[in-house]
């Protein structure tokens, strides 16, 4: 059988980088849910990060699960959980409350509906305070657009017209029973966005 696990050579790269934001944003103990997953990587590592905290990885591909569960049994950490399907756009998600919620590198590559959706599902877990954390590359009104984000935007448009890179403020309007607390620059033009709930 092929081997379940999944890279992504990006991960090596922004999951430091990342770290070191969420070393300020997160609680320092409780459980926290990623979207959107993808191989998994992000959730070893800061897994690994930040023992105190319980770390729930979710994805809607059976393949990333797959991969999450994969890394997930080769690390035997205590404090990460085995993946669960979860669709952003889902009404309902198989989780009741957690602590913080993560999002890397969705809110570009899935249709708006599915922005909409995790700022709907973040909104039912979260107490008032609670972190929505999300990473990638965004517009931002009156910040010229890096040329290489301007490119992966049209490339996202021709793999599927729903795809692209979104309005930071267009995000932050649409993140209802939430308040802008930081955006953070971040490395290769991306940036971290930190919601907390009202
Ligand atoms: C570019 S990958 C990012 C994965 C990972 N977070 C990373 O940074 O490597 C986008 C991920 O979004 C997931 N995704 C797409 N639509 C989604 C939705 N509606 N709800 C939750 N996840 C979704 C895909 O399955 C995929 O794993």
């Amino acid at each position: 059988m092929s081997d379940p696990r999944r890279s992504a050579p990006h991960v090596a790269r922004n999951a430091g980088p990342i770290a070191n934001v969420l070393k300020t944003v997160l609680p320092a103990r409780g459980l926290v849910l990623e979207v959107a997953s993808g191989t998994g990587e992000h959730a070893l590592h800061f897994a690994h990060a930040f023992p105190n905290l319980l770390w729930q990885p979710s994805d809607p591909e059976p393949a990333a699960q797959r991969s999450i569960d994969a890394w997930r049994a080769e690390a035997g950490l205590a404090n990460l959980l085995p993946a669960v399907a979860l669709d952003a756009r889902a009404a309902e998600w198989p989780i009741a409350a957690v602590d913080a919620v993560l999002c890397i590198n969705m809110i570009h590559i899935s249709p708006w509906a599915a922005t909409e959706g995790l700022l709907r599902g973040a909104a039912r877990l979260l107490a008032p305070g609670a972190p929505l954390f999300l990473y990638g590359p965004f517009l931002q009104g009156g910040v010229e657009t890096a040329p290489s984000n301007a490119a992966f935007d049209d490339s996202l448009r021709a793999r599927d017209p729903e795809w692209g890179l979104r309005d930071l403020e267009a995000v932050a309007a649409a993140a209802r029973g939430f308040g802008l607390d930081a955006v953070v620059a971040m490395p290769a033009n991306n940036l971290s966005v930190v919601l907390r709930k009202l």
